[in-house]
């Protein structure tokens, strides 16, 4: 898939992976559409990006992906902008084991709303032209973490919706395209430990250093791949600091 024009909807895109997505796309000639609910660093990105890229190439806008309203606008307003949406990325998340209804809210209901608008801007039945989706699950998705329960249950039922609506049989029809992606930790804010994203500090840090910490390169690289290769259509991909990247159920 040539990435020279096509537009790309990435949640949660203020920084780290979010951010590093959006410029990945941008390097190849796409045009992004940027959200975050952190409006200040999110616009701070989309003035760095819009020097460097041409102002045509970005939007940004404030999107909680908790509301509705605001997550349904993201979607009007880039297909006012470019007339079209190719590639949707589901990257906004928290771990937050206190106020877990909100990481379930943010993480896997935000999951799914973003996976349902994508589907009805992007699928041939409704007048897109089709594209590819990608949920940002977690490692956390694919095995249990005691230290943080709710996040790891959010990601699981990333995976599980994202695997069940790739074997959709109108996906051919359609042209849509799923996946999911499960890293370990990589090197952004969220792998700060707090009383708030733990159950046990000391038992995060013993994990976070058995582990290791990835650059956001290495999931950059992943992220990438499954949009431009089709072959890897419906692929739950893991990606670790050991083992690289590591395709689950091809
Ligand atoms: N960094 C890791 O170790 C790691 C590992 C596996 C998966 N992930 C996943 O990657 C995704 C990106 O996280 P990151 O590592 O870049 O962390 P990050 O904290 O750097 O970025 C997360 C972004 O999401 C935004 N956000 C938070 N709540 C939001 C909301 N309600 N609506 C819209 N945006 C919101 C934040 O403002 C922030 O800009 C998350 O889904 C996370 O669970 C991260």
């Amino acid at each position: 898939m040539d990435l020279n024009n096509k537009v790309g909807v990435i949640t949660g895109a203020a920084q780290g992976l979010g951010k590093a997505f959006a410029e990945a796309l941008l390097s190849k000639g796409a045009k992004v559409s940027i959200s975050d609910v952190n409006v200040e660093v999110g616009r701070k990105t989309a003035s760095e990006f819009e020097k460097k890229y041409g102002k045509e190439k970005v939007l940004f806008m404030k999107c909680d992906v908790t509301s509705s309203e605001e997550f349904e606008d993201v979607f009007k307003k880039t297909k006012t902008k470019y007339g079209n949406i190719d590639i949707v990325i589901n990257n906004a998340g928290i771990v937050n084991e206190k106020h877990w209804k909100k990481a379930i809210q943010i993480n896997l209901m935000g999951s799914i709303e973003g996976t349902l608008l994508a589907i009805q801007y992007m699928s041939r039945s409704t007048g897109g032209q089709g594209g590819v989706i990608i949920n940002i699950a977690s490692a956390a998705g694919l095995q249990p973490v005691f230290t943080m329960p709710t996040y790891s249950a959010s990601k699981h039922g990333t995976v599980g919706y994202t695997t069940s609506w790739a074997q959709n049989p109108e996906n051919t029809t359609n042209g849509l395209r799923f996946n999911c992606i499960c890293p370990t930790f990589v090197d952004t804010n969220i792998i700060k430990i707090t009383d708030d994203n733990t159950l046990s500090k000391q038992a995060s840090e013993q994990l976070l250093q058995h582990y290791g910490v990835m650059g956001v390169e290495k999931v950059v690289e992943g992220v990438m791949e499954v949009i431009t290769d089709k072959s890897k259509n419906g692929a739950v991909l893991k990606i670790t600091s050991q083992n690289g990247l590591e395709y689950l159920n091809q």
